[in-house]
């Protein structure tokens, strides 16, 4: 057996990744990855150790000292943390608020590109985040960069029932130093604002047919 192959797909808040990488990992069979959820569970942690966020050395000691262990659930591969998968925490108003300021400590991104190169283990993946096609994939040959306008994007968060502030968030995720958001060398940009989700994961899972000759 090759190689497993990894499907990269980074962008904004709100472009849609989640929803298509979802999509695409089913279509094709690789298990899906969602790097955000592994930045969001170390913001909720800390959060619960009521770690000073504005401290980094106390973030990056929480980082270092966490029992974690990656499981693969029905095609979502997961970070446990001391046995638990806090899916509804990493969701709160609370946790996404402190998230970029976890994610931006350099020590943490260093830690997370192991942990997420680690999944490669679980075989071919549909890997979504910012920073994936850059900084932790960055020889992939299927990388997708997905946008849409910022009126699109605050739509879908408004639908999903989420009053997010998405263009400070981007420029957070934009403008930290260590692996911030860029369109990765290679990649396949798709903006989104007039297509479906349907009409997007088609596309992405066209392109990657067609590299792999079975198109
Ligand atoms: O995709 P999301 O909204 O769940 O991401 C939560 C935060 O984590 C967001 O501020 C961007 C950050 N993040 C990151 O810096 N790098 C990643 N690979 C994934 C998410």
């Amino acid at each position: 057996m090759g190689k497993p192959i990894v499907i990269t797909l980074d962008g904004t808040s709100a472009s849609g990744k989640s929803t298509n990488a979802k999509r695409v990992a089913k279509a094709l069979g690789y298990s899906y990855v969602d790097t955000g959820a592994m930045y969001r569970s170390l913001a909720w942690y800390c959060l619960n150790k009521e770690v000073d966020i504005d401290d980094e050395k106390a973030i990056a000691s929480m980082c270092r000292s966490w029992k974690t262990e990656l499981k693969n659930e029905e095609g979502h591969i997961r970070l446990y943390i001391d046995g638990y998968f806090p899916s509804k925490e990493i969701r709160t108003a609370k946790t996404s608020a402190v998230t970029p300021l976890v994610a931006a400590v350099p020590s943490v991104r260093k830690w997370m590109k192991a942990k997420q190169r680690e999944c490669i283990e679980f075989g071919n993946l549909v890997m979504e985040g910012r920073d994936i096609g850059s900084n932790v994939f960055p020889d992939s040959d299927f990388k997708f960069y997905l946008d849409a306008s910022l009126d699109e994007r605050l739509k879908r968060r408004v639908a999903d029932g989420v009053n997010e502030n998405l263009a400070a968030r981007d420029k957070q995720d934009s403008q930290r130093s260590t692996a911030p958001l860029v369109i990765p060398l290679g990649a396949i940009v798709i903006n989104n604002s007039d297509m479906t989700a349907e009409e997007t994961s088609a596309l992405i899972i066209k392109e990657v047919r067609t590299k792999l000759g079975e198109a």
